[in-house]
């Protein structure tokens, strides 16, 4: 008998045709993910769960599986979705996708960085409001990249690849990781420091930590005052890693200058949060991996992890922590 699979989205057809030569599969396409309810009802006795970050998978969903659930293969590099210590608990190894996303988020962290530097959305929307008139030397004058001083928060590999890109721009760049070497700074051509003084000498800080108990709030009120009052914030990380009250209340006050974000909390952003209506403000819906090539990839890796958990392998990329 083949092993059972629920799957919680479609997800690209090369993957699914990968996971049916060998497993008996039940998905899920819905445009919303499964309520947790059905979850809960769908996974009942499967051998694999491939699950999504919109998928809170819990005791609760172990339980409801029952003794033959041995795999999760999350479609993500993060997993704080996942009750990691729980699966670990019932010997259910967790799986995720690391690598194939690098160069997409750290893409799009820039694409938001220039964006935010040079005024690119409040650009788009005076066009389109037809209050083009004249070329006048101050409309929408940003800010320059050349000579800025980047401050990375996290130095893992998509605080790397950033790194690498914003070099090309003539960004100097502070990076902060709790494990980041002299020598491996030096490899990267930046320089350590700690959070405070990238909050002190940024213009621009970006965030490529986790989301952990020890990072959620990690920009918060105290952190957004020891910024620079032109400083903008971007966030390709998780939206909870930045106190979105204290955000919106230090860009309403001008104490920074912008922000760009990929990522909120709650996600989606409720459409009439308030920071919608700053025009110093870009939101984008969690896109950081959303290129047609790089899902693929990311499909195919975590059904390369879901094949391997429910045949009794060990998982190619298996969360350890
Ligand atoms: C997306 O946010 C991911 O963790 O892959």
């Amino acid at each position: 008998m083949m092993p059972k699979v629920f799957i919680t989205r479609a997800i690209a057809p090369s993957a699914l045709s990968r996971i049916e030569t060998v497993c008996e599969v039940d998905l899920w396409d819905g445009e919303m993910p499964p309520p947790y309810s059905i979850l809960c009802d769908r996974v009942r006795g499967v051998d694999g769960l491939f699950s999504m970050i919109t998928d809170r998978i819990d005791a609760g969903v172990y339980e409801a599986a029952g003794a033959s659930l041995k795999v999760v293969s999350n479609m993500a590099v993060g997993y704080n979705n996942i009750d990691v210590a729980a699966a670990q608990a019932r010997g259910i190894a967790i799986g995720n996708t690391p690598g194939v996303l690098t160069d997409a988020t750290a893409d799009l962290t820039l694409a938001l960085l220039l964006a935010a530097a040079r005024r690119i959305v409040e650009g788009v929307e005076y066009v389109r409001a037809g209050e083009w008139r004249t070329w006048h030397p101050n409309l929408l004058a940003g800010r320059d990249l050349n000579g800025a001083t980047l401050g990375i928060v996290g130095f893992g590999r998509i605080g790397r690849a950033v790194a690498h890109r914003a070099q090309a721009f003539g960004l100097r760049i502070l990076a902060y990781s709790p494990s980041l070497t002299d020598e491996e700074a030096a490899r990267f051509s930046v320089t350590p420091a700690s959070i405070e003084t990238i909050l002190s000498e940024a213009d621009f800080v970006s965030l490529h930590c986790p989301l952990t108990p020890e990072t959620r709030h990690l920009i918060d009120a105290q952190a957004l005052t020891q910024m620079k009052d032109d400083a903008i914030l971007i966030n390709t990380s998780r939206g909870p890693v930045v106190d979105q009250a204290a955000l919106y209340a230090a860009l309403k006050e001008g104490r920074i200058g912008g922000a760009a974000l990929d990522v909120t909390d709650p996600e989606p952003m409720p459409d009439d949060d308030p920071l919608l209506l700053l025009p110093n403000v870009i939101v984008i819906p969690h896109l950081g991996s959303a290129t047609t090539q790089t899902r693929e990839k990311m499909a195919l890796m975590a059904a390369d992890n879901l094949i391997a958990g429910v045949t009794g392998q060990p998982l190619p990329n298996a969360v350890t922590t």
